[in-house]
């Protein structure tokens, strides 16, 4: 029988379908998976449904994206960030932004070049990185506050470093980036000749008075990022896979190239719903972040009632959980644990780090609370069983 590649070889089961399963099995309340388990807004939905319907949009979309959907995302991000795009030859339409950040990859990237991967990471940007021959480095956000040391991030700048993967708000440790971490960042950028591949999905979604900051905007940045975001978050509807890549046309023709033999196209009938999606008014995004803060303080009255110990999230629908009052074991340890007995399921983080930097991941379960409201309340009277 002939061999899988090695490329995927080591890759094997996650401890995510370990910990899925196991919530299934025992009926656990799955906290697990960033998933919202609500539906996304009827009038976005129905506008899918129409352009389903209208027999226009049933074959191949433009390879880049609907123009129709460049613009509305060239719109939205001269909006919310004064950003001047141009929808030909700046903006692309992909496969959710796990296409966007692979394309990404493979389009600005080489084979034997550094990329700097900022830990805790998001789990498709390593093996992304194996795939196409280049160097992570990593360096960690250290705890409880989940910052940079300065000292540390610019040790990982070297002339062979050609790219920094940087995710604001961050999955999962729920950090915004303050303008003054995102400029130590782009100083960096900028005296290495770096390329920021700047992954923004929870762009929406930061709390309080934080604001969401592309490192796009900051001053040299433009030319040097490519800025990725999707539908999914956003919008509630993480099963429709339209994201997008913008950036300075230099950059973003690298990623076109490559996209052309990734998917070719994304789904047609999505970008008509995706453009609409992007024009909504404020009040929509007031009233997200609205229902978002209202599951933000349930989960951390559920984890505060607990003896879990962590700070609220500056953004994402992630928190990261201290379990050592309640826990002497490690987190696969503990995410078991909770699972089966008591009956929530939580991932554990020391899988986004690298070998070497795993310890720092060990004592927190990270929790995602895009839930029901009466999930989170029921998930929070199994979490007060934990208190010692
Ligand atoms: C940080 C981050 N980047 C990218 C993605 C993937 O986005 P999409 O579903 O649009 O591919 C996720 C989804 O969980 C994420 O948390």
């Amino acid at each position: 029988m002939p061999a899988i590649a090695n490329r995927v070889a080591s890759l094997g089961t996650t401890v995510f379908t370990e910990i899925n399963d196991l919530a299934l099995k025992h009926n656990a309340i799955n906290l697990g998976q960033g998933r919202p388990d609500f539906d996304g807004p009827a009038d976005i939905i129905a506008a899918e449904v129409a352009a389903l319907q209208d027999g226009k949009h049933n074959q191949y979309a433009p390879g880049a994206g609907t123009l129709n959907m460049r613009k509305a995302i060239a719109d939205h991000a001269g909006r919310f960030y004064n950003l001047d795009l141009d929808p030909n030859t700046g903006v692309i339409v992909t496969a959710g932004a796990t296409e966007g950040i692979f394309s990404s990859l493979l389009g600005l990237v080489n084979a034997g070049d550094e990329v700097i991967v900022i830990e805790p990471y998001f789990d498709s940007y390593v093996p992304n990185l194996q795939w196409i021959g280049a160097m992570p480095v990593y360096v960690p956000l250290r705890p409880p506050a989940w910052t940079l040391d300065p000292d540390e991030l610019r040790a990982a700048f070297t002339p062979r470093t050609r790219a920094i993967l940087l995710n604001t708000p961050q999955n999962p440790t729920g950090r915004v980036f303050t303008y003054a971490e995102l400029k130590l960042i782009a100083d960096l950028c900028i005296e290495f000749d770096v390329i920021c591949i700047s992954d923004e999905v929870y762009e929406h979604l930061t709390f309080g008075e934080t604001p969401h900051i592309p490192i796009a905007t900051l001053p040299g940045m433009v030319e040097r990022t490519v800025t990725i975001s999707s539908l999914g978050k956003s919008y509630s509807v993480t099963g429709w896979k339209i994201g997008w890549v913008y950036g300075h046309p230099a950059l973003v023709t690298g990623v076109q190239r490559a996209h052309q033999y990734v998917t070719f196209a994304a789904h047609h009938p999505a970008q008509t719903a995706a453009a609409y999606a992007l024009s909504q008014p404020g009040t929509y995004y007031e009233d997200f972040l609205t229902m978002y803060t209202a599951k933000r303080d349930l989960m951390m009255a559920a984890l505060n009632g607990s003896g879990l110990k962590a700070f609220a999230p500056e953004g994402t629908y992630f928190v990261m959980a201290d379990f050592r009052d309640v826990f002497d074991g490690d987190d696969v340890a503990f995410a078991r644990y909770l699972t089966t007995e008591i009956g929530v399921a939580c991932i554990p983080p020391s899988v986004f780090y690298c070998p070497e930097h795993a310890e720092i991941g060990r004592r927190f379960a990270r929790f995602a609370f895009c839930k029901g409201d009466d999930t989170l309340r029921a998930a929070g009277e199994r979490l007060a069983k934990l208190k010692r």
